[in-house]
């Protein structure tokens, strides 16, 4: 079997800034409460007339140049979103015709937050296979677009942006493996219960607001942090490494509360977590490429070292990729 290397990352943030005090004006909340409860200052909003496919080609340029690649060498494109451009074609077909490319696969897959993680693994079986020798692996997301902005329990998390990878088939060791799980019994702590076949629009959904985010954030809380612990775990003990061993851990930027309670669960210096919530709230599965590709161009990574990047969300999913870095 052949290895997997990331060969380049690249992301997309939308310029337009949401601030703490901008949401004090639509919602009854404070810039103070939405710093200490969640650690975000502003996030990114996608214009109207852009979308989800938008942002992502811009990201995926940038990954390929970063790559040193034109487009026309990417083999197939996976696309995670749950915010895509529309129920069908999947976002990473419109993106495909945006590129230009032609007769290679694409297709979206949706595991929440955690898709990007969910998408390396898919990636990397494809690359073993042997038939493909350059991926693209994208997560973007317009998340203000499930958000209600009557609703401050969750409209302050939420922000727009696209992260990607690409994906070389390689001698060297980089993409080592992952772990993903899924637990469909928390179906309805985390979701948007309307717009699919169970509960088609109609004006009651819209009337009633069904079409935006609904989640119990409290409880989530904790399951976030007992899943990013597991996965992380996980990947430890199915490679035999110790913690000493990752150089730095990429996860999901949902709350800094639970990004050091992961850190604490862990018994892992803080320090070795990558933190940009600030900036950007939660992006859901771009936060991981987002954050990987802001890591790679501060120069946080050398040669040879261990990366793990961590997720989890609605499905509920979860689950960690193990990296060695060789750019
Ligand atoms: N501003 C001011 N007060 C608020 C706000 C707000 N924006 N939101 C909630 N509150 C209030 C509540 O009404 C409550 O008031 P009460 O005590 O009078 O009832 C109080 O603050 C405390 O509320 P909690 O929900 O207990 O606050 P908590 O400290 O748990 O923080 C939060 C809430 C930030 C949502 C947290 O629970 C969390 O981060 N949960 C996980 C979220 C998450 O990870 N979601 C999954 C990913 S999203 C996705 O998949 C796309």
């Amino acid at each position: 079997m052949g290895n997997t290397v990331i060969a380049g990352t690249g992301s997309f943030l939308p310029p337009f800034v949401l601030n703490n005090h901008d949401l004090e004006m639509m919602v009854d909340t404070s810039d103070e409460w939405i710093i200490t409860r969640t650690g975000i200052q502003e996030r990114r909003i996608c214009p109207k007339g852009k979308a989800t496919s938008d942002m992502r080609v811009e990201a995926a340029k940038s990954a390929c140049k970063d790559a040193g690649i034109s487009p026309e060498e990417i083999d197939f494109i996976i696309c995670a979103t749950i915010s895509p451009d529309k129920f069908f074609p999947s976002t990473a077909c419109i993106i495909q015709a945006k590129l230009g490319l032609k007769n290679i696969p694409a297709f979206d897959i949706s595991a929440a937050c955690s898709g990007f993680i969910f998408g390396l693994e898919i990636a990397q079986r494809l690359m073993t296979e042997g038939r493909y020798k350059t991926g693209l692996v994208i997560a973007s997301e317009c998340m203000s677009r499930l958000a209600d902005y009557t609703d401050r329990s969750t409209c302050v998390l939420l922000g727009d942006g696209a992260g990607a990878v690409v994906i070389k088939a390689s001698d060297e060791e980089g993409l080592m493996g992952s772990y993903i799980s899924s637990d469909g019994s928390y179906e309805d702590i985390l979701n948007a219960p309307a717009g699919g076949s169970a509960n088609p629009s109609s004006f009651d959904t819209v009337e009633k607001r069904m079409h935006f985010m609904k989640m119990e954030g409290a409880v989530l809380f904790k399951i976030a942090i007992q899943t990013m612990c597991e996965s992380i775990n996980t990947l430890l003990k199915m490679f035999n490494l110790k913690k000493e061993d990752i150089a730095l851990v990429v996860p999901h930027q949902a709350n800094l509360r639970i990004i050091k309670g992961v850190a604490k669960g862990m018994d892992m210096p803080s320090e070795k977590f990558y933190v940009n919530i600030e900036k950007y709230g939660n992006m859901s599965a771009a936060c991981v490429p987002v954050a990987l590709d802001e890591a790679s161009k501060k120069g946080l990574f050398r040669k040879g070292d261990l990366i793990i990047t961590v997720s989890f969300g609605g499905g509920l999913t979860w689950g960690a990729n193990l990296i060695k870095w060789t750019k």
